[in-house]
């Protein structure tokens, strides 16, 4: 049974759409064991407890330095003792430490196909905002490995979406979740459940 533990800053449409998906069965071996958000307000943490998973806040604010936040961070990931670590639109720079503790086993949806609109300064509205300022007319989403950089570990998997004319940037942030975010990070949490996810040279494959 893979436990996973859920890493959040805002709605949480991304830990829903897990939630569902162990529920309905599309992911299966799976015990979400608890929930994360580096924000108070996070609405995440309503559908955590909606669903009877341990929610905690673990945030910036309460510590006197980043340093400090990074060490609280790490403790209560570790109290959880998860097999892997989900960050589902949590906006929070890993620790290296963390990194190096969870080698492989923190994974991140992004809501781009890397490397386009991705790295420092690229969350958000700002990615789709970004998107539709070059004209690009596919985008879409990434699930990948976290390494110590931003948005730069290994690529798990990818799902492309339609840039439709005359899109807001909320409008494509919409596109994006539901026919990619919601899709693709549930089928990686499936396939890690079931060690279906590998590395071989330096790139990500997915055994059949
Ligand atoms: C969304 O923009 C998503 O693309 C990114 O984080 C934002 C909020 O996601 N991953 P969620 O609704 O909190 O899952």
């Amino acid at each position: 049974m893979l436990k996973i533990l859920v890493c959040v800053s805002g709605g949480g449409t991304n830990l829903q759409a897990i939630i569902d998906a162990v529920e309905n069965k599309q992911i299966t071996n799976t015990e979400i064991v608890g929930v994360i958000s580096n924000n108070a307000n996070a609405y995440a943490l309503e559908r955590a407890k909606n669903h009877n998973i341990k929610a905690v806040c673990v945030s910036p604010k309460d510590y006197a330095d980043r340093s400090l936040f990074n060490d609280a961070l790490l403790e209560t990931v570790d109290s959880f003792a998860p097999d892997l670590v989900v960050l589902a639109g949590f906006l929070v720079a890993i620790p290296e430490k963390m990194v190096q503790k969870y080698p492989y086993k923190i994974i991140n949806i992004h809501p781009s196909l890397i490397p386009s609109f991705c790295g420092v300064g690229y969350y958000g509205l700002k990615v789709h905002e970004k998107a539709l300022e070059r004209g690009v007319k596919i985008t879409g989403a990434t699930v990948h490995f976290v390494d110590e950089g931003t948005d730069t570990g290994l690529i798990i998997m990818q799902k492309a979406v339609s840039v439709e004319d005359g899109d807001t940037p909320k409008e494509l942030q919409q596109r994006v979740m539901e026919q990619a975010e919601w899709v693709i990070l549930p089928r990686v949490i499936d396939l890690i459940a079931n060690d279906k996810v590998n590395v071989l040279d330096g790139k990500v494959v997915i055994m059949k």
